[in-house]
């Protein structure tokens, strides 16, 4: 067949392994959420490009480089989401879900889109799972994300986690810092980098993340140096919850996060990887949020994890997922053995007894193949002859050994069986 079509550079059909991993991750993930009382959201993959650039920040890499914004027929200035969190507190403002007893905790599992350059674990439409609680805040909510997360990927089975922490302070803190930061940046400024000589004006604290200026930040001062005494206080009360629920943390003063509504609490995930250590997800607090999308100031906590980078880390870990294996395989020879079979399907199915069936096969030869493959316990066969006679025979897998049952009681029999 000729390929005249791709998926886009750094965006992925998702089947097969892949897809069951996902699948695996879904379900562990919702089923976490829900019984630490999260519900499930659904936001459009678009908002008004505004909601991302007040959110996230104007001078974030997120916003200056990596958003799909384009301008509808209608004119409507959109973008493709590139994150979760500024969406579910447009939803929160729109929906006035202020007036609702608070907080309200959202969960998601949904795709996002980043201009990113593509690469290991790097895409351009990647998912991420995610937790919100808007509403109501502080250090105890941030150490419940935070477990909930952590107890999310133990229970995939990925152990050699690392999580790092720090505290941003609140807005007046952060301020505060940032005019300490630059003071100090300018004084090193021919030592950094483009990039970072850019970065020192607008935004002086993505300096601290940068890869390349490493000398500059060694001396540099440090947010927890500079933040109030009740933010401190708040800091040293989500270490302290972490310490009771035996979640291990190292301090990183220089986390800073590439999204610009945190304050206070933030942190990250890391774990080992092929080339190096993998970050899996972060989050924290962002209590200025919603105000800064027109609602008013409300406390709010959030994390999100990436789906791809758990699943390679599954994958490198050798963590397998298991799909619910048929136990039966049902195989026809002719046109009324089919109709037969169809019902049988169904009946089966009712039961809840796993069973599988390759019906557009006519050769029986191939379906018995296909059995073979899947390991099933009973093969049913049904011919010409059964199907006139209302009977299946049933093939014992293991054994070989064959007998006649009457297709009425088949499903009782099978059951016996599998017990
Ligand atoms: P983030 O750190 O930008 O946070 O993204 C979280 C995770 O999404 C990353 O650690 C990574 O695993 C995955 N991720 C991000 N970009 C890509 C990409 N291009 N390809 C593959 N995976 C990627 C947020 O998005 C915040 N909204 C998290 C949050 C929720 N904070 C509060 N609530």
């Amino acid at each position: 067949m000729s390929k005249s079509f791709q998926s886009p550079s750094g965006m992925h059909d998702v089947f097969g392994e892949q897809y069951d991993y996902f699948e695996k991750i879904r379900e562990v993930f919702s089923r976490m959420a829900t019984t630490y009382g999260f519900e499930g959201i659904e936001i459009p993959i678009m908002e008004n490009a505004k909601v991302f650039s007040r959110g996230v920040g104007e001078h974030t890499d997120i916003i200056e480089k990596e958003m799909y914004a384009f301008k509808t027929k209608g004119g409507d200035q959109v973008a493709l989401r590139p994150e979760g969190t500024a969406g579910i507190v447009r939803a929160y403002i729109e929906h006035n879900l202020y007036t609702k007893s608070q907080p309200i905790k959202f969960f998601y599992f949904a795709p996002f889109f980043r201009y990113e350059r593509p690469q290991a674990g790097r895409y351009r439409q990647f998912w991420q799972f995610g937790l919100e609680t808007i509403g109501k805040g502080g250090p105890v909510v941030d150490a419940q994300i935070i477990a909930v997360m952590y107890n999310v990927l133990r229970e995939l089975g990925i152990k050699d986690l690392m999580i790092e922490i720090n505290s941003m302070g609140e807005s007046k803190c952060r301020e505060d810092f940032e005019k300490v930061l630059k003071k100090y940046l300018r004084k090193e400024s021919s030592s950094l980098c483009a990039d970072c000589k850019r970065r020192m004006k607008k935004n002086p604290l993505r300096v601290l993340d940068c890869k390349r200026c490493i000398k500059v930040k060694e001396s540099a001062p440090q947010i927890v140096d500079h933040i109030c005494p009740k933010c401190r206080e708040d800091f040293k009360k989500v270490l302290e919850y972490l310490e009771e629920l035996k979640i291990p943390y190292d301090l990183n003063s220089f986390l800073v996060r590439g999204l610009d509504y945190y304050t206070n609490t933030v942190y990250e995930f890391f774990a080992p990887g092929e080339e190096g250590r993998l970050a899996l997800g972060g989050g924290g607090r962002y209590d200025g949020l919603a105000k800064l999308l027109g609602g008013e100031e409300t406390p709010a906590t959030g994390a999100a994890m990436g789906v791809e980078r758990t699943v390679l880390l599954m994958k490198n870990d050798g963590i397998k997922v298991e799909k619910e294996k048929p136990k039966i395989f049902i195989a026809q020879l002719s046109d009324l053995a089919k109709r037969k079979c169809l019902k049988l399907f169904e009946e089966f199915r009712e039961a809840k007894i796993p069973v599988s069936e390759s019906f557009g096969q006519d050769s029986l030869k191939g379906q018995m193949s296909k059995a073979n493959k899947m390991k099933v316990d009973y093969t049913l066969i049904i011919g010409e002859e059964e199907a006139a006679e209302d009977r299946v025979i049933v093939r014992d897998m293991e054994s070989g050994q064959q007998e006649s049952l009457s297709t009425k009681e088949v499903v009782k029999e099978i059951k016996k069986k599998l017990k």
